[in-house]
């Protein structure tokens, strides 16, 4: 039987009706929720990426702040449009676009943004959180993975997880969100061995590794759910880190690439930042 395709532009328009719905309740009390979007050297992915997160703020009436930096800007250059930026009322949420050029401490310019409009999820104090399981914004990319499995009624409790990936974006809290819904999560990484084997055990894989097509038939159990978080630019154009085509006759359910879990980062972005928005108000 063809597998349960995933599809993330139907997911993220659901969602976003809500955040419209949401930002229309603001604006009657006078508030409109208002996003940083940061962008520090010329990377053509991120510009793009950094594009079409300001034109949703335009679609669903959020306000954007666009900064756009030299490659060569310095710690304490940020530092200063950090510090104003956490100070700035109009601004509900600051995202700065990763990767930085390599100059720039990662974990430094995470950190120096606030907690409150930290809705990338990325600050120490916000992981922490989800790991204490507390309250506080959520990584975008893994908190819409799992709005795509509640949307189409797929309950992570009890089942086998596996994340393949173990990057602070993706694949840590992605984890860890699948074991506060009550899966058994297991971590893979580059250096896993038998990565297929232990793959084999998922009744949810999720594979977030960077890597064209690297999963295969042979890393997945017969009506697994496969979540393809991969974006990768090659010569044939987008491709996931799942090999769609051998792997989908195998499962229950899969999300392509493009539209699966790509257009439902920038959905969460937009939701965090009505939460933040909300929360002030
Ligand atoms: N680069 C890739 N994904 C993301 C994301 O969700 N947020 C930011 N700031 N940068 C990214």
């Amino acid at each position: 039987m063809a597998p349960l395709i995933i599809d993330g532009t139907i997911v993220s328009a659901a969602v976003e009706v809500r955040t419209v719905e949401r930002v229309a309740a603001l604006a009657a009390r006078g508030v409109t929720p208002g996003l940083a979007v940061v962008l520090v050297g010329d990377d053509p992915a991120s510009r793009s990426y950094v594009n079409m997160k300001e034109k949703d703020c335009a679609r669903i009436g959020i306000r954007s702040f666009d900064y756009r930096l030299g490659a060569q800007t310095g710690q304490d250059e940020l530092d200063v449009l950090m510090r104003r930026l956490n100070a700035d009322p109009d601004v509900h949420g600051i995202l700065v676009q990763q990767p930085f050029p390599a100059h720039l401490d990662v974990e430094h310019v995470v950190a120096a943004v606030s907690p409150e409009k930290d809705v990338d999820g990325f600050h120490p104090e916000n992981l922490g959180r989800l790991m204490r399981g507390l309250p506080g914004h959520r990584a975008c990319t893994p908190w819409g993975v799992m709005r795509m499995l509640d949307h189409y009624g797929i309950d992570p409790r009890g089942k086998r997880a596996v994340v393949v990936g173990r990057s602070l974006l993706v694949g840590k809290p992605m984890g860890l969100m699948l074991l506060e819904r009550d899966a058994t999560v297991t971590w893979c990484h580059s250096r896993t061995a038998d990565l297929a084997a232990v793959c084999r055990e998922a009744d949810i894989l999720v594979a977030a590794i960077g890597r064209p097509r690297m999963i295969g038939p042979e890393h997945v159990k017969e009506g697994a759910v496969v979540i393809d978080v991969g974006i990768n630019r090659t010569d044939e154009g987008m491709v996931g880190d799942v090999d769609f085509t051998a792997v989908a006759p195998k499962v229950c359910a899969i999300t392509p690439v493009p539209g699966g879990v790509g257009p439902m980062t920038r959905a969460m972005l937009m939701s965090n930042t009505v939460d933040s928005a909300e929360r002030t108000a």
